[in-house]
């Protein structure tokens, strides 16, 4: 039913074998680099991981079905990022998709995600070798540490929308996460924070605010701010 209404016209048609012709011809051309570039994506795909073959594969494949759901992170933008609970986060989180961050959910939320993600790491460590799992205490750490760096939320109906930026900061704060309180950061700490929901903006493939708008957000948050 839903395929009979989608109709392709000539026109689209027939941009779309231009497209593939003309992908057919730079492939003849340039062999030699598709060879080199296929090794060298080998080579990085081979050594992604880090915890052996099996692990990359865990990776690959749900790589493969989240695409760009969490963002690129060090293991040095996590808060407290020498403690034991953030390294087990950026090693074990990270062992299927980018490791999150504990600031993309409200305590609330990490409730119920968490022991989501704590009971597929036990249930998939039959099927890859190598496979790090984490002991309840190690589960209770890492709940624990995500709690204490969770996102706090604003409340929306208390933004006064007439302030200079606060359009634009609800616009552009709530794609991925709960809108954030201004209150979380002091004036000084906003602009290095959106200047990192920027780029994850890029990484996650969501509505990118170019530096007027971001400029504008800063605005509203400092005047906000703790
Ligand atoms: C065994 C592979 C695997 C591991 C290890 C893993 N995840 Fe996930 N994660 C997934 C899959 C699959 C999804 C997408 C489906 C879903 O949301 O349940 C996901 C999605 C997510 C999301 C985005 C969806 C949402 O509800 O926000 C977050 C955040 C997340 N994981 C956090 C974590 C954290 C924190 C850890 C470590 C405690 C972790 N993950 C470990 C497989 C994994
Ligand atoms: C493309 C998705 C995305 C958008 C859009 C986004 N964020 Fe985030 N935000 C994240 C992710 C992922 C994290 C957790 C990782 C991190 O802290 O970098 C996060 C965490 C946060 C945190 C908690 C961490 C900290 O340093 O305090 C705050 C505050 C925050 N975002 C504010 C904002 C603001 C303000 C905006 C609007 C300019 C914004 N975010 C837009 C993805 C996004």
């Amino acid at each position: 039913m839903l395929l009979s209404k989608v109709s392709i016209n000539e026109g689209s048609f027939f941009h779309i074998y231009n497209g593939l012709s003309s992908l057919e011809q730079l492939m003849k051309k340039s062999s030699k680099w598709m060879l080199i570039f296929s090794l060298v994506s080998l080579f990085m795909l081979a050594s992604w991981g880090g915890a052996g073959e099996k692990t990359s594969k865990a990776k690959l494949l749900h790589f493969g079905n989240m695409g760009g759901l969490l963002p690129t992170l060090k293991q040095s933008d996590l808060p407290d990022h020498e403690s034991e609970a953030a390294e087990l986060i950026f090693k074990l989180c990270g062992q299927c998709h980018n490791s999150p961050g504990p600031g993309l959910h409200t305590v609330k939320e990490w409730e119920t995600v968490f022991w989501r993600m704590y009971w597929r790491m036990h249930m998939m460590n039959a099927q890859f070798d190598h496979f790090m799992v984490p002991t309840f205490g190690e589960g209770e750490l890492m709940f624990m540490y995500l709690k204490q760096n969770a996102m706090r939320p604003a409340t929306l109906n208390k933004v006064d929308m007439e302030q200079p930026g606060a359009k634009e900061y609800v616009t552009y704060c709530s794609q991925c996460h709960q809108l954030p309180d201004p209150q979380m950061h002091t004036k000084g700490e906003w602009p290095k924070v959106t200047a990192r929901m920027a780029k994850h903006m890029g990484s996650m493939a969501k509505n990118l605010a170019d530096q007027a708008t971001l400029t504008t957000i800063n605005g509203y948050l400092q005047a906000n701010a703790r």
